[in-house]
């Protein structure tokens, strides 16, 4: 199978065919996810929560995220990979953006960058887009706007949010992004904003009707259990699996059951 790009997610959505993604941050993740058919791995920066253990995304510097990007791009083998720009990376300017969003490509190995906002991002968008870098836009519950939001709520709830909403789907999709995440709205907004724009949407927190979804991938396999969003669907708990076997590991070093013969040389 070839290498998913761009013109697949635009087919997908042309016939109706669902884009299914999970975030990654290391190689082996990379490779069971792409085993698994994933048309993309994101490399988000909720690295900072599920793998740093830190509060929120804002820390998390643009050198640690192409250190795991790099580790993803070797493990994808189709899967096309999406780094995702941290706080502080494009704020500042317009050069600034473009310059950090090229390194995803040249050094994290990169197919695509993610970047969240609306309207105030649409200038890096097209710079990005003139430089050859794909750009999928990120809308609706921003967490790089905690502190403005006042918190992880769901978006676009009131008849002025949504016209907002809807009017920044748009922006985005007309300064040349290819793809554009929705996260956390009502899912009939969802519905509207994924029929009043030709670029795929895809959903997390935004029900059913989006062109494609996207989950965290330790939230989906159960590694991270510190909170479970609402959107969230767990379809495995590796965790207390992991846990069950370290502790039958160390009941058997500390019995002397481990290791036998049969791991040991002559
Ligand atoms: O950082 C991230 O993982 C994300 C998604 C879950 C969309 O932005």
């Amino acid at each position: 199978m070839a290498k998913i790009t761009i013109n697949d997610f635009m087919k997908k959505k042309s016939a109706g065919e669902k884009i299914c993604m999970l975030t990654a941050y290391d190689y082996p993740f990379a490779r069971m996810a792409d085993e698994a058919g994933m048309d993309a791995l994101l490399v988000g920066d909720s690295l900072a929560m599920v793998v740093q253990g830190l509060d929120n995304t804002l820390p998390v510097t643009m050198d640690e995220m192409i250190y795991h990007t790099r580790m993803v791009s070797r493990g994808a083998e189709n899967a096309m990979v999406i780094g995702d720009m941290p706080y502080m990376s494009y704020q500042v300017s317009v050069e600034e953006a473009v310059r950090n969003a090229g390194r995803f490509i040249k050094e994290g190995g990169a197919q695509a960058i993610k970047m969240e906002g609306g309207s105030e991002v649409c200038d890096r968008i097209t710079a990005m887009a003139r430089s050859e870098i794909p750009v999928m836009a990120h809308i609706g519950l921003t967490p790089q706007a905690i502190h403005r939001m006042g918190g992880y709520k769901v978006q676009g709830k009131d008849e002025e949010a949504r016209k907002k909403l809807l009017e920044e789907a748009k922006a985005v999709e007309d300064a040349g992004a290819f793809s554009l995440v929705i996260e956390a709205i009502p899912m009939d907004l969802a519905r509207e904003i994924t029929e009043s724009i030709s670029i795929p949407t895809i959903g997390i927190g935004a029900g059913p009707h989006c062109d494609g979804q996207v989950l965290v991938m330790h939230d989906v396999i159960g590694i991270f259990d510190r909170f479970v969003p609402k959107f969230v669907k767990r379809y495995a708990e590796l965790k207390d699996e992991a846990v069950i076997a370290m502790k039958k590991y160390r009941e058997e070093v500390e019995s002397g059951e481990f290791p036998t013969k049969d791991q040991s040389f002559k």
